[in-house]
């Protein structure tokens, strides 16, 4: 289906395709179906819940004509939010630690945003966010939103986050694959992704198993020790054991991916498939091809290409 005359980037926001990774796959009975996320306006799913947090906050009232907007950002969901804040007229800050790519950064800048970068912690590495690192930059837009009479377009709370997954991303999946789905693995941030898909999924099939991915080292949801908190899989992973969006009930398993992995088959999704993703991309794609090898054999498995690999230029990502 053609799509539509979009009166503006923001109604171009979601109905990414859904593609079948069937030469990745090879020599594995099953199959891996990959949302390119990375096809919408600001190169990431962050666009949906940039736009359902805005467009909630305008239909409750919490957001004010011409206020601005702040929120703590890896990039992504400050992308989001200067498109979505650009077109609709909110002045918006994107707080971000200096330890993420210098693409975000200047992507976000590009769009009208007005970026506040927050120093890492002593011992912190740039391209390795850790929670501590992530606990400075919530302070900083604690004090802007204050300091601004802002609104705080709170990912980690906000059922926009959740509601942008559930309403969209989830349906589209299953419409998409016609149903057929039997597991998904999401590498969770805030866990909205994870969170609103699940419950999609567990609305139209309650045997669709949904898993949680980790950095291995970082599993803090599954109840692991954090003995590797400065990995490299941008975008989640921050050691925090609870996340306020999860729906425990909804989580039928952890599973833990390397920098490594992630690193290895992002590698191998550009190569093999013509897919540019990022970390965390390969993060979810790792995990799927460990379910296929396992208790999922010949099963169907949902996974999200989170982003681009243009966001990664900067970093050993790429060779
Ligand atoms: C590249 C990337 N991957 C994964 C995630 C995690 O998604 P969620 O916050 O929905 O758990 C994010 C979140 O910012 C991200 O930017």
């Amino acid at each position: 289906m053609t799509p539509p005359l979009y009166a503006s980037a923001v109604e171009a926001i979601g109905n990414t395709p859904l593609v079948e990774l069937s030469r990745l796959t090879r020599g594995l009975e099953g199959r891996i179906l990959a949302k390119l996320e990375y096809l919408n306006p600001g190169y990431s799913k962050k666009d949906r819940i940039a736009r359902q947090i805005v467009e909630d906050a305008e239909a409750d009232g919490s957001l004010q004509p011409g206020q601005t907007v702040v929120e703590l950002t890896s990039g992504n969901t400050g992308t989001g939010l200067a498109i979505v804040c650009g077109i609709k007229g909110y002045p918006f800050v994107a707080v971000m630690s200096r330890g993420n790519s210098v693409e975000r950064r200047r992507m976000m800048a590009a769009l009208g945003a007005q970026v506040v970068l927050v120093d890492q912690l002593p011992d912190s590495k740039p391209g390795q966010v850790s929670g501590g690192d992530l606990a400075l930059v919530e302070q900083e837009a604690q004090r802007i939103t204050l300091e601004r009479g802002a609104f705080r377009a709170d990912q980690f709370h906000l059922a926009g986050n959740f509601r942008a997954h559930y309403l969209h991303t989830g349906p589209e999946f299953l419409q998409q694959s016609g149903g057929e789905i039997d597991a998904f693995c999401d590498f969770a941030g805030t866990g909205g992704s994870f969170a609103g898909c699940a419950a999609a999924f567990k609305e139209y099939n309650p045997a669709i198993c949904c898993f949680l991915v980790e950095p291995e080292g970082a599993a803090a949801l599954a109840g692991e020790p954090v003995t590797y908190p400065n990995h490299r899989i941008q975008g989640g992973g921050y050691s925090m054991s609870h996340l306020p969006l999860l729906r425990p009930e909804n989580i039928d398993g952890y599973l833990q991916v390397s920098d490594t992995q992630a690193v290895q088959v992002s590698r191998r999704l550009a190569r093999e498939e013509g897919i540019f993703a990022g970390f965390s991309a390969g993060a979810n794609t790792a995990a799927a091809v460990r379910l296929l090898q396992t208790d999922f054999q010949g099963k169907t498995i949902a996974v999200m290409m989170c982003d681009s690999g243009l966001k990664y230029l900067s970093t050993d990502l790429w060779e």
